[in-house]
């Protein structure tokens, strides 16, 4: 079987982590190479968190690429409160030995899309400022890669105001570009991924297996079973892993065609991902899917599976 070439760019926080260690171990893909950006924590945070997940996943020869230290205009505003001071929710795993990638994740990124010609699937996971500067400054990348599997935005609602998501918010001009761009997007935002979550049975199922990945993912989220506790969830969303997990198995998530754009100019919609779906009103440009349901059951156990084999 062919396996699928996929890049991640990532922010690398809690849930970044679980996706990269997914991505480790499914058969159906290939991870050509990650890019770093800030968001959830600093880019020098995320950088050195992506490397060390993907050393402890034994893949320390994926490259991993720096990226952008701030958004495209806006200040940087990250996210400790959930994914705590290093990235990581706090928890220490080794350093990665692998050589240190000094090549910036935009140019990296160019490159791997030339290589694959048109075949790359690009995972961005983060705010969108590598995407965004990849597609200025490199401008024909836009019919090179295959597509955008984005985790960001929402359909409806929000978890940074009523009407944003992190990942959009935390840069909107960047993704306002990136929508802009016509590279096809599939979108990952909060309607979908609040369904994809861990419940308490499936995390004793990975905390029972008492290996270092599954240490990682029990010393990394106890910020956000705090959360879960306050907001009565039902689990702990593992948002990142939707794209990701998309990726090899489509047949698990329900998408409906729309176009898709952000509003930079709002006060109160500012960073909301504006779509056509459920409104007569249709954009003349609609590039995207907006992905709405997965089976929980199929998702939640792909992840449990993957921290059994470490
Ligand atoms: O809103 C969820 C997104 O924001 C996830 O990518 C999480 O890692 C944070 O970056
Ligand atoms: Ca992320």
């Amino acid at each position: 079987m062919k396996k699928i070439p996929v890049w991640i760019d990532t922010d690398t926080g809690v849930d970044d982590a679980v996706a990269l260690l997914v991505a480790s171990k499914l058969e159906e893909i290939e991870l050509i190479g990650v890019s770093a950006v800030a968001g959830n924590t600093s880019q020098e945070n995320a950088f050195r968190n992506a490397r060390d997940v993907l050393a402890l996943a034994g893949k320390k020869e994926v490259k991993v690429y720096p990226g952008a230290k701030k958004p495209l205009v806006i200040d940087l505003h990250t996210a400790e409160y959930v994914h705590g001071s290093n990235g990581l929710g706090g928890a220490q795993i080794p350093l990665s030995d692998a050589p240190v990638q000094e090549k910036k994740a935009w140019d990296a990124l160019y490159e791997a899309a030339k290589e694959y010609e048109g075949q790359l699937v690009v995972c961005p996971v983060g705010p969108l400022t590598n995407i965004a500067i990849a597609i200025a400054k490199h401008p024909d990348i836009v019919h090179m890669i295959k597509e955008l599997n984005v985790m960001g935005g929402a359909i409806i609602g929000g978890n940074v105001t009523p009407c944003a998501e992190f990942n959009i918010y935390s840069d909107p001009h960047a993704a306002e570009n990136v929508m802009k761009s016509g590279i096809r997007v599939n979108l990952f935002g909060l309607d979908v991924t609040h369904k994809a979550y861990l419940d308490d049975d499936d995390i004793d199922a990975i905390a029972s297996f008492d290996n270092p990945a599954s240490k990682l993912f029990i010393d990394s989220n106890h910020l956000l079973y705090e959360s879960r506790a306050k907001l009565h969830w039902k689990g702990v969303c593992e948002h990142d892993s939707c794209p990701v997990i998309y990726t090899a198995h489509p047949d698990w998530f329900k998408g409906h065609k729309c176009g898709i754009y952000v509003e930079t100019q709002g006060k109160i919609t500012f960073g909301k991902t504006v779509s056509d779906l459920y409104t007569d009103f249709k954009f003349e440009d609609r590039h995207c899917m907006a992905f709405m349901d997965v089976d929980r059951e199929l998702f939640s156990q792909k992840i449990i599976d993957t921290y059994r084999q470490f």
